[in-house]
């Protein structure tokens, strides 16, 4: 049991008493607690609402026994220890607040009973627009910028970027955020092409042509990625795959951390060949993220090292974070719970065989 958590705030259910789910939610920040609050109000019969701060994982699973639903988040971990004490306890639901599954033994969780559900789309604009400032940022040197300016560096030195007319960018996963992101950089009148084992017409409607990765690698001056992670995608950008890139190549990673490994983006980007890289997700995020470590000593050396690279950019998981994803996260989510409570399956279950 970790010394410190807190259980912000308890939404008691108002209506028929055997019609609502009692959830612990964990991980939760105060603008999740705003947005759930608020979609719950909007039901017929509100679930009783537990918010903690506590992540969850085998030292904290024991909270939420006795809850008829758990609440999570991606850093939250959901191996079969925690879901066979949760299971125990009486937990019969997980409810994903994100579109991502990575983190849940979905065969732990079919083996001990537990339902899972996921919000599959909520903003797709949003990550698609945060991969666009993450891209217009590392070009125009933004971030570098705003600090000189701050400081009455007026030089221009070492700001040189480049049109992004013309360029051509490499969608690895042209799922919905994917699509998007092909939207976007067709504005700029950028190529676009995307690597997918599906392929999806609306891609190509914005604008997209299919190749094949080794091209896709090759040929891109900005490669980003929106695939999911799983075991055939983890490490997918190695050194083997820098190999393939372009000189200068840009990469964005705005997908999993573990899509990209992180020593071999370090040695690209010491030898020159990486120019410039974008990160909204890292491979071991979860010591980091979510909180506010600005007192502490970071101690891991390798996200050390990434943020001395003066063409390296890093937000903390935030591509999700607008008003309207955030919305639509809530609403998903209690709509999950409320068909679950009624008719013992979410509205967007996750299982092996179907995921979302
Ligand atoms: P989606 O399910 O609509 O699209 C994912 C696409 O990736 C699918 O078309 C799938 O066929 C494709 N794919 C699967 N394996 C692949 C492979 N080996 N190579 C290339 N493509 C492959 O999912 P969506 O909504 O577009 O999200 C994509 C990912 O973005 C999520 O899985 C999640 O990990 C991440 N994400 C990150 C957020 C953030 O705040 N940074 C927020 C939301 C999602």
């Amino acid at each position: 049991m970790p010394s410190s958590y807190t259980a912000d705030r308890v939404v008691g259910p108002v209506l028929q008493k055997d019609k609502y789910m009692r959830v612990a939610v964990f991980s939760s920040k105060a603008y999740d607690q705003e947005f759930l609050a608020a979609a719950n109000l909007t039901v017929k019969n509100r679930h009783e609402l537990m918010f903690l701060d506590a992540r969850l994982g085998p030292e904290t699973a024991q909270l939420g026994q006795k809850w008829d639903a758990v609440c999570v988040f991606v850093n939250d971990v959901l191996d079969r220890s925690v879901l066979e004490i949760l299971s125990a306890g009486g937990t019969r639901l997980v409810a994903l607040r994100c579109a991502g599954f990575n983190n849940v033994d979905l065969a732990a969780a079919r083996d001990v009973g537990i339902v899972v559900a996921r919000v599959p789309a909520y903003s797709p604009e949003a990550v698609a627009e945060h991969t666009a400032a993450l891209i217009l940022s590392l070009n125009r040197k933004i971030h570098r910028a705003y600090a000189r300016v701050r400081e009455g560096n007026f030089s221009l030195d070492g700001l040189i970027g480049f049109d992004m007319k013309g360029r051509t960018i490499g969608i690895v996963g042209t799922g919905r955020i994917g699509v998007c992101v092909a939207r976007i950089m067709r504005g700029f009148g950028c190529q676009v092409t995307g690597v997918d084992p599906r392929h999806d017409p609306m891609f190509v409607e914005a604008g997209g042509r299919y190749v094949e990765l080794p091209e896709l690698l090759a040929t891109s001056d900005i490669i980003t990625l929106h695939c999911p992670l799983t075991s055939e995608t983890h490490h997918l950008i190695d050194t083997r795959a820098i190999d393939l890139m372009k000189e200068g190549v840009m990469i964005i990673n705005t997908g999993r951390g573990a899509l990209v490994e992180t020593k071999a983006l370090i040695k690209g980007l010491k030898s020159g060949k990486v120019g410039h890289v974008g990160l909204d997700v890292y491979e071991e995020e979860s010591d980091l993220f979510f909180e506010n470590l600005s007192s502490q000593i970071i101690q891991d050396d390798i996200f050390a090292r990434l943020l001395t690279f003066p063409n390296v950019l890093i937000t903390g998981h935030q591509a999700f974070l607008t008003r309207e994803a955030l919305r639509a996260i809530a609403e998903t989510t209690i709509a999950n719970i409320s068909q679950f409570e009624q008719s013992g399956c979410p509205v967007h279950p996750v299982t092996l065989d179907k995921p979302g």
